[in-house]
């Protein structure tokens, strides 16, 4: 009843030229795999809207990595949700760990980041998951557990927002989380969100999966119960990594 998605996070990775990629994908993305899985795209700002008029009728959609919670005013270099969805954006990245980290945003941010998104209807993808020293420490539950608390708006619907699980120490380094520990989290992000939104709207949101996801693992961690798509960095940027996953979803 879920349908998977599978969104790529560019990063700070894109010139004009790597559109092209996306129109491979956008070739690539059939009619059969367009019913079995959604696919969005999250390039860096300035691709945004070419982005989104390259990927015009291909189903894929695109969105942005980041926004601010105010709807307008002094606040020089950032950009609104309602900007972001004026340039073609129908999803907006919150909380990512790396915003968390090199600009100081806490859960009360993430929190009001999310809001902004779900108030101009997109959808509102909130990250996530802890350090290698929080997992070590045997904490990982209780950290995510906290993150998940603070950082999602009261009263959402499962189609205003999605959960990505990442763990710190995974992104980009191609380690990744044991499928028993994946599959721990993933239960225990829905028992969250069952007490803060509801068993029926819990059982209907997807939490999806981000941190070292390629095609080569990509086909044991979206298999599990909880887990309903991936949040991809790294190999979201060729089409033929990219699609792997998503034929694998
Ligand atoms: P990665 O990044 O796939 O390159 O590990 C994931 C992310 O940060 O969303």
């Amino acid at each position: 009843m879920r349908k998977p998605l599978v969104a790529g996070n560019w990063k700070m990775n894109g010139l004009r030229a790597s559109l092209l990629e996306l129109s491979m994908m956008a070739r690539a993305y059939t009619p059969v795999l367009r019913a079995r899985v959604e696919m969005l795209i999250c390039p860096p700002v300035t691709l945004l809207f070419p982005a989104a008029a390259s990927a015009l009728g291909s189903g894929i959609k695109v969105g942005a990595q980041d926004c601010h919670a105010k709807a307008s005013g002094a606040h020089t270099g950032d950009l609104s949700a309602e900007m972001l969805f004026d340039g073609g954006a129908s999803a907006v990245i919150v909380g990512h760990s790396e915003r968390r980290a090199d600009h100081g945003e806490t859960d009360a941010d993430v929190k009001a980041k999310a809001e902004a998104v779900i108030g101009q209807a997109m959808l509102a993808i909130i990250c996530v998951g802890e350090t290698r020293a929080q997992r070590e420490a045997g904490k990982a539950l209780s950290v995510v557990q906290k993150q998940v608390k603070g950082s999602v708006p009261a009263g959402v619907s499962a189609d205003q927002i999605v959960i990505a699980y990442e763990p710190v120490w995974a992104i980009g380094t191609g380690l990744t989380p044991t499928i028993a520990d994946i599959a721990e989290i993933h239960a225990d992000i829905r028992k969250t969100l069952a007490r803060l939104l509801g068993k029926e709207t819990a059982a209907k949101t997807r939490i999806l999966y981000g941190g070292s996801v390629k095609p080569s693992n990509a086909k044991e961690i979206l298999a599990l119960a909880d887990v309903d798509g991936a949040l991809v960095g790294g190999a979201s940027l060729k089409a033929v990594d990219f699609m792997g996953i998503v034929e694998a979803a």
